[in-house]
């Protein structure tokens, strides 16, 4: 059939969590250690490691930055077997350096694969980001509402009062003026110092993670990746690149894009199925840290596919060389 693409993504969805699972194995002796650069380098030595093995074509679309600034795991490379599917991968060994490196929750590995030409290349510039759970219509919230205005077509369409709303934030001083917004509706805001892939996910599961709408600027290939979590989750986002200045604006055009000021929504950052995987780091509320245990580490991977929708939490005892 010619409209079909061949993705495989059911198949390769299981090995897409070894490869989330091999990097927060890696860094599990870093958690707590004061050393972000390390926990990290270990993480993305693994996460390559593993991504090598499976049978792809892949190119990383969104990785951990340009080949002159980052030797692995560039924009670009090439990774996988060269057998099977040509896919786009996004990824980010290690969501949240500084939470590992103090011990503090939500910090993932995070990965994400879908067809060749599928992901949009989004630059390493912010993204403003704006991020819903599902069941609510379509575009009830938008970037072009104030702060205030999207707690209140918010609250109206869940029916619920205003101060019934809790909103996900990043505490960033370029933040201080939306929080104002926020707070004059009464909703309530719970601010995170790092990790804004877990922030919108938590959208995806109100009922549990008690946060119903993510709001503010955070890295733009971060959110790409929260876009295909959402994807597989159900859920509305929308992110806006925003420029500081010639570099930022430069990065953007080597990544393709023209129009600088275009409002994506989550099926235009990922414009095809996709799987997702992540595996926690630190505990948190979409999965659980890695546990450590003499000869043992166990490790929690949440694992999505958008096609189907399906969601799988899957916890891993691995048997550990001691040292
Ligand atoms: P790192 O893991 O690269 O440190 O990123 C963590 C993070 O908090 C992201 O989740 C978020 O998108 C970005 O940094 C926000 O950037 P900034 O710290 O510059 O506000």
């Amino acid at each position: 059939m010619a409209d079909k693409v061949v993705f495989l993504d059911r198949m390769l969805s299981l090995g897409l969590a070894r490869v989330s699972e091999a990097a927060a194995m890696a860094s599990a002796n870093l958690v707590g250690r004061g050393d972000e650069k390390a926990a990290d380098q270990a993480a993305v030595n693994a996460m390559r490691d593993q991504l090598n093995l499976l049978d792809i074509q892949g190119t990383v679309v969104i990785g951990e930055g340009e080949r002159d600034e980052a030797p692995m795991l560039y924009i670009g490379e090439e990774v996988g077997t060269g057998d099977g599917p040509a896919v786009d991968i996004a990824l980010d060994p290690l969501e949240g350096t500084t939470l590992t490196a103090k011990d503090m929750p939500n910090a993932l590995t995070v990965i994400a694969m879908a067809p060749r030409g599928t992901l949009l290349h989004a630059p390493d510039v912010y993204m403003d980001k704006l991020a819903i759970g599902p069941g609510y219509p379509k575009d009830v919230v938008s970037l072009d509402m104030s702060p205030a205005e999207r707690v209140k077509a918010l609250a109206k369409a869940r029916g619920c009062a205003m101060s019934d709303i809790t909103v996900c934030v990043l505490e960033r001083p370029r933040h201080e003026d939306m929080i104002e917004g926020i707070r004059s509706t009464g909703a309530a805001i719970r601010l995170i110092t790092d990790g804004d892939v877990a922030g919108v996910i938590h959208c995806a599961e109100a009922d549990i993670t008690g946060i119903d709408m993510y709001m503010g600027s955070g890295g733009a290939p971060e959110g790409v990746l929260a876009a295909s979590a959402l994807k597989c989750m159900g859920g509305q986002m929308w992110g806006q690149l925003t420029f500081r200045n010639d570099d930022e604006r430069g990065r953007a055009a080597k990544a393709g894009i023209t129009d600088l000021d275009r409002v994506y929504n989550r099926d235009e950052m990922v414009t095809a199925d996709v799987i997702f995987a992540a595996t926690g780091v630190t505990d948190g509320s979409v999965v659980s840290g890695i546990k450590r245990e003499p000869g043992f580490l166990t490790t929690e991977t949440i694992l999505m596919r958008s096609k189907t929708g399906s969601v799988r939490r899957m916890i891993y005892r691995n048997p550990v060389a001691a040292k």
